[in-house]
């Protein structure tokens, strides 16, 4: 099979982050500061992605300005002819950054933030003084003539502050806002029982989000992400298993999506030792489902195959056990009451915060 490039590559720069979400979808075990990649590591993988045909570079992580080589990364990828973006909760950048980040050539950045209002987003991120500092990032962003697309990721605790988030958009010049729910992976399927919202909630927001669209126009994009859980069909996650990105975790591993260190018995390459352009074309990692040849009943006969590819193979495992089997997330998967379980298991608030030592409790498979 011949495999075309990748379009994109997810730089995850290190786990650290000042924000403690507990919707976070980085893995339970954290890379520690010690294992991430060198400078010259990153500016290497940069260089074999411009040769291997990438287009966009998303630096990410964690908080990826927890690393003070960002810039000479941006620069590095801009003159390599990639698009850069960041993707960032924005309470690490200074104007004094922002305007090295400016003259590295940056195209774009993605801030996020946990709600519409100061005490409630510092409440769940855990960091004092964290919106403020993200307000600020915005006005920095935005003067700098750089587009800013805000991101607002939802949950059962925040789902009915959905108009004022987008008021807060308008107010900050953002010319794309991202309205989320959580995907649950990593710490974020660890809270389900606290962040899943309900049916009247998400409905609730879908037609909040539908009116701004109409009221927005062409001024305002606004992307809208529902819950997995909720859905008919499931989304074509990562674009296809080994079809559009490359995810390389702080400590260097090359993962076809950010959670494929929860499916066991796989090794992944590292790019210490292995090109990307031999990992992409020649790793069993990236080819054990990619395409439609690994698929089961009833994704092989089915007409949206190679429309979705099957669905999240990290979900799958999550909720049965086995990555090899249809999402969940398809009203035709014939595992499709897990998610009806899920949306039925009792509401808790207990939420455990993301820190760098992984928890003592993990997520079990539902089946
Ligand atoms: Fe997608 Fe498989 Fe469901 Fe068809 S059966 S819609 S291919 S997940
Ligand atoms: Fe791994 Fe979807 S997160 S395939």
């Amino acid at each position: 099979m011949t495999v075309p490039p990748p379009m994109g590559l997810i730089a995850e720069l290190t786990h650290r982050c000042p924000l403690q979400c507990a919707y976070c979808s980085n893995p339970l075990a954290l890379d520690p500061p010690t294992s991430e990649l060198s400078t010259g590591d990153w500016l290497r993988v940069l260089d074999e992605a411009a040769a291997l045909g990438v287009l966009q570079v998303h630096f990410s992580g964690g908080e990826p300005m927890a690393r003070p080589d960002l810039e000479a990364m941006v620069a590095h990828a801009h003159r390599a002819g990639l698009y850069t973006n960041i993707i960032t909760s924005g309470v690490l950048l200074t104007p004094a950054r922002m305007a090295a980040l400016d003259a590295a050539g940056i195209d774009h950045i993605q801030l996020s933030f946990q709600d519409s209002d100061a005490a409630r987003a510092d409440g769940f991120g855990g960091y004092r003084g964290g919106h403020a500092k993200k307000l600020a990032a915005a006005a920095l962003i935005r003067d700098s003539g750089l587009p800013l697309t805000t991101n607002f990721v939802i949950h059962r605790g925040n789902a009915d502050h959905v108009e004022a988030m987008i008021a807060l958009a308008e107010d900050l010049r953002a010319e794309r806002i991202e309205i989320a729910h959580v995907q649950y992976y990593g710490w974020g399927l660890l809270n389900r029982a606290a962040l899943l919202p309900s049916r009247a909630q998400l409905d609730r927001v879908t037609a909040i989000v539908e009116a701004a669209r109409a009221r927005l126009g062409g001024r305002i994009t606004i992307d809208y992400v529902v819950p997995d859980y909720y859905a008919e069909r499931p989304k074509a996650c990562m674009g296809g298993w080994g079809q559009r990105f490359i995810n390389i975790s702080p400590s260097g591993k090359a993962l076809p999506c950010h959670a494929a260190e929860t499916i066991g018995g796989m090794s992944f390459p590292s790019v210490r030792d292995t090109s990307l352009a031999a990992l992409w074309t020649g790793s069993e990692a990236f080819a054990r489902f990619r395409g439609t040849d690994w698929m089961p009943a009833p994704c092989r006969s089915c007409d949206r195959r190679e429309i979705d590819w099957g669905g999240c193979r990290c979900q799958a495992l999550a909720l049965t056990g086995d990555a090899a089997r249809t999402d969940p997330a398809c009203a035709r998967a014939p595992d499709r009451a897990v998610m009806a379980e899920a949306i039925g298991e009792p509401a808790t608030s207990r939420i455990l915060p993301r820190r760098l030592r992984a928890p003592s409790v993990r997520p079990s498979p539902v089946l």
